[in-house]
């Protein structure tokens, strides 16, 4: 008989024979940073997680570095917000101050810049806007004007979000151009219009004034589509591509990474650690467990990098684990 149980006996025999693990190192930390002073506002969709204004990154930064965590994720939120999202690429915007403040206290810390327009615009949407129209070749300029001051304040990596096409290309040309040859870029690849991203819009104040998202974020029943703007990213230059929501769409994950030879990550979006974070709050579910699990689940699929506003949690209980007081 084909006994598979053997593999399964004890603790030690299960990790000897276990395929995928969750490291620290894979794990990016989302942040919010708002513009103003004294300022750790909660987000209550999002339990554990503030939004805060420049002269309070310092605590934030420090709970990152003693999770163990090596990269976040920045979202900057302006005070003033107009039709063409000055601030996103003002060098004084919020974003590019709290960059340059983390390298000030924590150099060795990656970051990355998300660049899209939305947390900027008055109307909410990710490009320039013309009467009910979302422009694509008119953002494109900005959207590289963005990424090059993000560099500029000492960025790591630029994530473009916009769903905007061409705009890898000429984020990359803008990067080379002023010099910023090593910046990476992490494309949103594959970014799905989602209802799990409703608390972000509340975190981040960014939901569009009018329509939705539809013409430019993907059509979520869209697989093959998923391939062709991964290949297309990858062709304008991206260095990591991404897939966005992760957990509805582990198959375009799994598909991403099959079909292509760069480093792909997953972004475990607003709504999914809201699901989690209720569901814990009630006690329905063990919330260790379950985002042990869901990290695991984002790996196997194919995933390197996993974008999460569980990480230092995460990071917590996986060095736990490490030191053998913990696990599943
Ligand atoms: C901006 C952006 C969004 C998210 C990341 N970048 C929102 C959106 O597209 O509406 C969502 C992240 C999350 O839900 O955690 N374009």
């Amino acid at each position: 008989m084909n006994r598979l149980r053997r593999l399964r006996v004890n603790e030690t025999m299960r990790r000897l024979v276990r395929e995928t693990r969750v490291d620290r190192s894979d794990l990016v930390y989302p942040m919010f940073v708002a513009e103003g002073e004294n300022i750790k506002n909660p987000i209550s969709a999002m339990p554990g997680i503030y939004q805060y204004s420049v002269d309070r990154i310092d605590e934030e930064i420090r709970r990152v570095e003693d999770a163990g965590v090596s990269a976040v994720l920045l979202f900057g939120i302006p005070a003033h917000k107009d039709e063409v999202g000055s601030e996103a690429y003002s060098d004084e915007g919020v974003t590019q101050r709290a960059i340059r403040r983390i390298k000030e206290i924590a150099p060795k810390l990656l970051v990355i810049a998300d660049i899209c327009l939305c947390e900027y615009t008055s109307h909410g949407h990710c490009g320039l806007v013309c009467g009910e129209e979302i422009l694509n070749d008119e953002t494109l300029p900005l959207l590289a004007k963005m990424a090059v001051s993000m560099a500029r304040a000492g960025a790591d990596v630029v994530a473009p979000s916009d769903m905007m096409d061409g705009r890898v290309a000429v984020i990359r040309e803008a990067l080379d151009a002023e010099g910023f040859k090593n910046t990476m870029i992490m494309a949103y690849s594959a970014k799905f219009a989602s209802g799990f991203y409703g608390p972000f819009r509340e975190a981040a104040h960014s939901a569009p004034g009018f329509g939705d998202r539809k013409t430019y974020q993907m059509d979520p029943a869209n697989r093959r589509e998923a391939v062709r703007e991964c290949l297309t990213d990858i062709g304008e230059g991206a260095d990591v591509i991404m897939v966005k929501p992760a957990l509805a769409y582990l198959d375009i994950v799994r598909e991403a990474a099959d079909r292509t030879d760069c480093p792909i990550a997953a972004y475990n979006v607003s709504g999914e650690y809201s699901m989690v974070k209720a569901a814990a709050a009630n006690g329905w579910i063990d919330e260790r467990k379950v985002v042990m699990e869901i990290l695991c689940g984002i790996k196997r699929a194919g995933a390197k990098i996993i974008i999460t506003y569980h990480a230092l949690d995460a990071a917590r209980w996986l060095r736990e684990e490490e030191w053998g007081n913990g696990g599943a």
